[in-house]
């Protein structure tokens, strides 16, 4: 018998304490700034079905696993992983995988905290009525002269950074649970009533056509990478985030049950998010590949257009800060609990030491989108947001799946089955057959699969 390990970080309160935080972390830009444009990008339906298919056969397994060694560990992941591999008599050099999910959350946090950053900005535009009377011309411009302008956006960068900061620095218990409660119904329901004028623009069939109706013909090699890669974004997986968050897990939750739940509910929001977004960019003849500007550039014709505009325009942006915050609070967690775990720091100096550093390392995104933009060729398709594109590219595309895959690898091969059996808490029926040969077999075989496939497109 392993012996009992609580975490030095204390607990969620409840089973939906943990669902709520977990939910934050999945839904972020992720689902509604990232699933829309690189839809737009990847041409709609065959990517959209694509990407549904790699969150139910690899994404949800492989979130049960990560879950699964993070509350058996209770530890960050670092030390979670070597703990749980000294247990199954396995190579401390597991400690690896906790390792690279901290670069990686570092690595992502720096660019996601400058487009958390742009929502921070529009928040003001749209209260301030900047967007009245926009059309596609100007809400394009608008978002333009925002993006090539670097000191602006390392302001805004620096004040969403300090936010995410300030939480982490207090645990994420106190500083989370509240938000969390809050935020998702609201989040919901904003959608929702943007999806009612969204429909009222007379473009549903389009809308649906678009993400529902699959053209394998504008499937490409790199959109099935993308697809792979974004079900790891969006879900928070393959980089010790989730795994954190279930070292704070209450033993007699199921992991399961609460897994499909933030499952469901962050595809829920992506598309719900892609839906109203589709309709604004039909009805208003944008692109739909247009790239990371997409719903910067759409959804405020709407909210310039729509009675209430401003009300609905600036509580939108509000969300998607707020969304983008619990997200963003879970990159960083990894790295602060090593800090405070294997350095003795306190909280609060971890906090704050790892996230100037995130910052500094963001001017590389805020100067990508000005002076510093380059365009590159990846399997096949064209970027043409430089760094931003190339750190987007080597942590979704690669870190992510890589690291989900060596979780999976972990959960299915290194850890005693019986381990595995007592902690997923389902009795060895027909669930965990099910799931154990995904982990087992399917999902890490379907990453290196598509990885490798992917190697000879890149470019020579
Ligand atoms: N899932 C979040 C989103 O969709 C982003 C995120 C938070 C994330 N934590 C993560 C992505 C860990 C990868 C790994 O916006």
């Amino acid at each position: 018998m392993t012996e009992k390990r609580v975490s030095l970080h204390g607990m969620w309160s409840s089973r939906l304490v943990f669902i709520l935080a977990a939910t934050g972390s999945a839904v972020g830009l992720g689902n509604i700034w990232k699933f829309p444009y690189i839809t737009g990008l990847n041409g709609g339906g065959a990517f959209v079905l694509v990407y549904l298919i790699c969150i139910a056969i690899i994404g949800i397994p492989i979130m049960m696993a990560e879950v699964l060694l993070g509350r058996r560990g209770r530890r960050s992941p670092i030390n979670t992983m070597m703990e749980l591999a000294r247990e199954a008599g396995s190579s401390p050099r597991w400690s690896w995988l906790g390792w690279v999910g901290v670069v990686a959350g570092i690595l992502i946090m720096s660019y996601y905290s400058v487009i958390a950053g742009w929502a921070v900005a529009y928040v003001l535009d749209a209260a301030d009525g900047a967007f009245v009377g926009f059309d596609g011309d100007s809400a394009g411009a608008h978002f333009g002269a925002m993006v090539s302008n670097p000191g602006t956006l390392a302001f805004w960068h620096a004040i969403f950074t300090i936010l995410t900061v300030l939480v982490v620095a207090r645990g994420v218990r106190s500083g989370l649970e509240q938000a969390v409660k809050v935020l998702m119904p609201a989040l919901f329901l904003l959608l929702a009533l943007l999806m009612g004028y969204a429909v009222n623009t007379g473009y549903f069939a389009d809308g649906l056509h678009f993400l529902f109706d699959p053209d394998f013909s504008k499937l490409t090699p790199e959109g099935v990478l993308t697809a792979l890669g974004h079900a790891f974004f969006t879900l928070s997986l393959g980089m010790g985030a989730i795994m954190v968050y279930g070292s704070y897990m209450p033993k007699k939750t199921s992991i399961s049950k609460t897994i499909f739940t933030v499952a469901i509910m962050d595809t829920l929001v992506a598309l719900m998010a892609g839906m109203v977004i589709f309709l604004i960019v039909f009805a208003n003849g944008l692109q739909p590949a247009s790239g990371p500007g997409l719903v910067f550039v759409s959804l405020p014709i709407a909210f310039g257009e729509m009675s209430g505009g401003l009300l609905f325009g600036t509580l939108f942006f509000v969300l998607v800060v707020f969304a983008a915050w619990t997200s963003a609070i879970s990159l960083i967690e990894p790295a602060v609990a090593f800090l405070v775990e294997n350095r003795g720091m306190r909280r609060t100096t971890a906090a704050v030491l790892i996230g100037a550093f995130c910052w500094v390392l963001g001017l590389v995104t805020v100067m990508s989108f000005s002076s510093w933009s380059f365009s590159f060729e990846f399997a096949g398709a064209t970027k043409t947001d430089g760094m931003f594109d190339v750190l987007d590219i080597l942590t979704s595309t690669f870190m992510l799946p890589l690291g989900g895959m060596a979780i999976a690898i972990f959960a299915g091969w290194i850890m005693q089955r019986a381990d595995t059996v007592d902690e997923l808490g389902v009795g060895e029926g027909a669930g965990y057959r099910v799931w154990y040969t995904l982990v087992r077999y399917v999902s890490p075989f379907a990453v290196g699969i598509l990885i490798l496939n992917s190697l000879h497109l890149l470019p020579t």
